[in-house]
């Protein structure tokens, strides 16, 4: 889709003024710069940071405004007006629809932009605007594709994250995500940082399904920057308004996580094969909980085993096949169950086999067999239930 968004002669190309209302991509030349500010209600803010944007950003390298907005305010008119001002072009897209939230704006912003940089920061001040000039700076001279302003490197600081349970949560979550992606996070020490600089060419936006807040880490992981860089800076407090993350936001960026962890092959197959185990709960509870209430240990298996059906569903779906679930809902929900209960079917023989030949008790006998099908349940899963990626637009036609 989005091929010719950084054309080879973009750099070469003229400025060529825009009409007024199409919030098209503009090719400065060297060194230009693309600021990307996501906005939800920030009516507040937005005057105030266009005013410290003027008095910081220099006239060269060219530098241009883009805000993503999902607000359901009066932001858009508000920057307008304090745009009138500005000696720089800023832009205003208004999304009707906000399809992944903060991430999903910031990748909306990263297409549209055909200039070298792109520069990812709040609207609400939390991060300094007189720095925007220095991330450029620091990539330009280091060669670095990816510019992190952190809040953990000597010269940075956290002050303006409100309350002991918030600074405890981000440095949570930074170990957490460095823990899972050592190498793709090596000389990062802020990946939950909302503000930084990224060459636009080190960016292949196709890639990119972010999730809610945590943008850069999946810059990071997916396009994998050849050399990092960071500079310190200090989070301030909030200008105006209230912070747009909740609990739900820490929700999103454990699946995230996983998702991200997942995307590989053979990591997904660990992964299937993890919650499969866990599978097991539910499904040996609920085998447990029949065969106690006297029920036949075959039957029981039958009733028993759709509870771990379920269980690894939702999970699965939630967790390793995020970005393909691409058939209706209902239509996976029952080729996933049809799978598993086929492999019930070559597990009831197996377990009778174990059971009567072996003398083994039920619940082991089970296990073994649960473990014997798994790889043959993997691979038909990948095949029927979930569509590769990128293969949505032949669905849609064809449904
Ligand atoms: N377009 C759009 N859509 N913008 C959004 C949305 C959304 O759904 N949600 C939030 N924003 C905008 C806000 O208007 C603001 O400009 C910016 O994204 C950050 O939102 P805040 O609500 O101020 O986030 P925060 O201060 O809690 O979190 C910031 O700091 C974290 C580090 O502690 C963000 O920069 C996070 O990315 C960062 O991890
Ligand atoms: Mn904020």
């Amino acid at each position: 889709m989005s091929e010719d968004l950084w054309p080879p002669h973009a750099l070469d190309a003229p400025h060529v003024p825009d009409d007024a209302e199409a919030p098209a991509p503009r090719a400065c030349g060297t060194g230009s710069v693309t600021l990307i500010i996501p906005t939800f209600n920030e009516s507040g803010n937005v005057a105030e940071l266009l005013r410290r944007l003027t008095a910081s950003l220099p006239a060269r390298p060219p530098c241009e405004v883009l805000f993503v907005d999902d607000s359901t305010d009066d932001t858009p008119a508000v920057i307008e007006k304090a745009a009138a001002g500005c000696p720089f072009p800023v832009t205003v897209l208004h999304r009707e629809r906000p399809d992944g939230g903060l991430g999903g704006a910031v990748v909306e912003g990263i297409q549209r932009s055909g200039s070298d940089w792109i520069v990812v920061m709040d609207a609400d001040l939390q991060h300094p605007p007189h720095l925007v000039p220095e991330l450029v700076g620091e990539g330009t001279r280091t060669g670095a594709d990816l510019v992190v302003a952190s809040r953990y490197i000597s010269g940075g600081s956290r002050a303006g994250l409100a309350g002991g349970y918030r600074v405890a949560v981000s440095r949570g979550a930074t170990w957490l995500a460095k823990g899972l992606f050592p190498r793709a996070l090596h000389g990062i020490s802020d990946p939950m940082s909302g503000f930084f600089a990224m060459r636009r060419t080190a960016v292949t936006a196709d890639a990119l399904r972010p999730l809610g807040y945590k943008i850069l880490l999946e810059l990071a992981v997916r396009c994998r920057p050849a050399r990092t860089a960071e500079v310190p800076f200090v989070f301030q407090d909030r200008y105006a308004g209230e912070s747009k993350s909740t609990a739900r936001e820490g929700l999103r960026f454990l699946t995230h996580l996983a998702a991200l962890r997942s995307a590989a092959p053979l990591a997904r197959m660990i992964g299937f094969g993890l919650i499969g185990l866990s599978g097991f709960v539910p499904n040996l509870l609920a085998l447990w909980l029949l065969t106690h209430a006297g029920m036949h240990y075959l039957p029981a298996e039958i009733v028993a085993n759709q509870a771990g059906v379920l269980w690894n569903f939702l999970l699965i779906e939630q967790l390793l096949f995020r970005d393909r679930r691409h058939r209706h809902w209902a239509d996976r929900l029952g080729r996933f169950a049809l799978l598993a209960n086929a492999d019930l079917l070559l597990r009831i023989p197996l377990i009778a086999l174990f059971v009567g030949r072996l003398g083994l008790d039920v619940l082991p006998a089970t296990a073994l067999a649960l473990v014997t099908t798994f790889v043959l349940r993997f691979a038909a899963t990948e095949a029927l239930v979930y569509l590769p990626r990128g293969s949505r637009a032949a669905t849609v036609t064809r449904s």
